[in-house]
């Protein structure tokens, strides 16, 4: 795992952005893993910026979505398809069409699920994964316990995540039970892995991440078998390093 810590969350997202531009230039065609959550906002900031100022070009990108909530059509605010027009699709050159986002209102969603992995790796995988990490180590939506062979399947949200995305809701009833998740074995099948974290709330995650055991207990473990992880981390975050 290589570590670089920042001094603070702007020069997170900046560094994490310079790293992914670099990524594009050389393979402009790059399939590219993306989050949702507070943690990449600064991140899609920086690369909106660059864009406009450096006309860096998605048009031969396909993006592909960690997750999706179960249940919230595409257009609700709340659904990480509006977030992702909003915080970035809106403000590149990336045909909407090469964006790729699990479809948590589809009717058969075991079949949503199937169709989404092998959809990824029709496309020959993701080249560069962002991830975000929860407090109790979930990455993607995969919550502590589930098994490190798993593909895109559904889940359901701890209780503990569910109120930690209240924020995003009008209150905790509104926010969904259950989500689709790339798996375990989807995201560690990304060639490249850049993970962000920020803040105080992280500073445990991030030390039992990088020195704890490897335990399906906390899912964000597995990475200390990736090859090619790189953990963007402000000065908070690495507190109890
Ligand atoms: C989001 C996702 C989650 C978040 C995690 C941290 O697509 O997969 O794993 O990355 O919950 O969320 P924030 O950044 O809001 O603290």
């Amino acid at each position: 795992l290589k570590l670089i810590s920042t001094s603070n969350y702007e020069e997170l997202s900046q560094e994490a952005a310079e790293e992914i531009i670099s990524r594009i230039k050389r393979n402009p065609s790059l399939n590219l893993g993306l989050a949702t959550g507070s943690t990449p906002t600064g991140l899609y900031q920086e690369l909106i910026r660059d864009h406009k100022q450096n006309q860096t070009s998605y048009k031969d990108i396909n993006t592909f979505n960690l997750d999706e909530y179960i249940g919230i059509p595409k257009k609700d605010h709340n659904s990480y398809h509006y977030f992702m027009c909003e915080h970035l699709f809106e403000h590149i050159d990336i045909p909407l069409d090469q964006t790729h986002i699990p479809d948590g209102t589809a009717k058969d969603l075991d079949k949503e699920c199937r169709r989404y992995e092998q959809f990824i790796e029709e496309h020959g995988g993701i080249d560069l994964q962002i991830l975000g990490i929860g407090q109790n180590g979930h990455i993607g939506f995969n919550e502590p316990g589930t098994p490190f062979d798993s593909r895109t399947h559904i889940i359901n949200l701890a209780e503990s995540t569910r109120k930690a995305n209240s924020r995003f809701f009008e209150s905790l009833e509104d926010v969904p039970k259950q989500a689709i998740t790339m798996g375990i074995a989807s995201i560690m099948d990304s060639k490249e892995i850049f993970l962000l974290v920020s803040g105080t709330s992280k500073a445990e995650a991030l030390a039992r991440l990088m020195n704890g055991d490897v335990s399906e207990h906390f899912p964000a473990s597995i990475l200390q078998n990736h090859r090619n992880v790189t953990i963007f981390a402000d000065k908070e975050a690495t507190a109890l390093l």
